[in-house]
C-alpha cells in the first residue's frame, strides 16, 4: 500500500473517531440540559429539588480500547457502539431514595428519550453492597445532515450510596487491579458499611416525611388564621354580605 493511501486512510480514521466521540459528547450535553431544566423547574415551583448534583463523563478512547480488549471484541466503531453502552455516562445524586425513582420516572416519561434498560441495584444490591439505579437511555442527537440515536448510561443514587461507591472504588480499585482477591473479612465489612448507608437513607427519608407533614399542617393552620383575620377586618369595615359569603361567613 502506498504511503499516500495510508495517509488518506489515517485521515479518514481520525475524522470518523472524532465524529464518533463528538456525538456521545452531544448526547451527554442533551441529558445535562434535561436535568438542569428539571432541577430549575422544581427549585422555582416547589422550593425544593430532588437532585443534589450531577456529574458526567465521556469514556476516553484509551479506556474504550481497553474495554474492547477485555471483552475480546474486534475493533471497529460499529462493534464499539454495539458493545460499550457507557461511553457517555451521567451520574445524578439525589437527596432521598424516593427522589431516585421520581427522577427516573420523569426521564422515562420524556417523549424523545427511549429507555433501553433498567438495572435496579437498590432493590437488588450487588453482593459487595453496591446500590444505585442504572438506566440505559437512547437520546436523539440532531446534526447538520442527520439524526443519531445515542446511548447514555445514567446512574441515579443518593448521597449515601454515592459516598459508599466513591470510597469503595478508591479503596478497592487499585487493589483489584493488582489481581489480588480481597480478604473475606474486608468484603464482609464493606457489605456491612453499605447496609449502614442504606439504613441512613431510610432514616433520613422518614425524617424528611415527618418534617414535611408538620410543615403542611402548620401552613394549613396559618391559612385558617389568615382567613379568620380577614373576616374580622371585613366585619369592622362592614363590607357587603356577598363579599363575606365568599370568605365563608
Ligand atoms: P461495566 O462493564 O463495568 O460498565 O459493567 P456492566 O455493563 O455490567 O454494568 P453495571 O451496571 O454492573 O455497572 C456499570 C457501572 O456502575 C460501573 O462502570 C461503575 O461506575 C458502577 N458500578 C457497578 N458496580 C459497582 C461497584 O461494585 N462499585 C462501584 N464503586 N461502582 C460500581
Ligand atoms: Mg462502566
Amino acid at each position: 500500500m502506498s504511503t499516500e493511501i495510508q495517509l488518506e486512510q489515517l485521515k479518514q480514521l481520525r475524522y470518523d473517531l472524532t465524529r464518533f466521540m463528538m456525538i456521545y459528547k452531544f448526547a451527554l450535553e442533551e441529558m445535562e440540559t434535561k436535568i438542569e431544566i428539571l432541577k430549575e423547574e422544581f427549585q422555582s415551583l416547589h422550593d425544593y429539588s430532588p437532585i443534589e448534583h450531577t456529574k458526567s463523563r465521556l469514556k476516553s478512547p484509551e479506556s474504550i480500547m481497553n474495554k474492547m480488549l477485555r471483552k475480546n471484541k474486534e475493533f471497529s466503531l460499529d462493534a464499539v457502539r454495539a458493545s460499550i453502552k457507557d461511553i457517555a455516562g451521567l451520574r445524578i445524586t439525589c437527596s432521598f431514595i424516593s427522589d431516585i425513582y421520581r427522577v427516573s420516572d420523569m426521564l422515562a416519561n420524556q417523549d424523545d428519550l427511549k429507555v433501553l434498560g433498567i438495572k435496579d441495584y437498590i432493590k437488588h444490591p450487588k453482593p459487595n453492597g453496591y446500590q444505585s439505579l442504572h438506566l440505559l437511555v437512547e437520546v436523539p442527537v440532531f446534526l447538520s445532515d442527520c439524526q443519531e440515536h445515542v446511548c447514555v448510561e445514567v446512574q441515579i443514587r443518593t448521597i449515601a450510596m454515592d459516598f459508599w461507591a466513591s470510597l469503595e472504588h478508591k479503596i478497592f480499585y487499585n487493589y483489584s487491579k493488582s489481581s489480588k482477591t480481597v480478604p473475606e473479612h474486608l468484603t464482609r465489612e464493606l457489605k456491612n458499611a453499605a447496609d449502614k448507608a442504606y439504613e441512613l437513607d431510610v432514616q433520613m427519608e422518614r425524617l424528611n416525611r415527618e418534617i414535611q407533614e408538620i410543615k403542611d399542617a402548620q401552613s394549613e393552620n396559618d391559612l385558617q388564621e389568615e382567613l379568620r383575620r380577614m373576616i374580622g377586618d371585613n366585619r369592622q369595615l362592614n363590607l357587603p354580605a356577598q363579599f363575606m359569603r365568599l370568605l365563608g361567613e
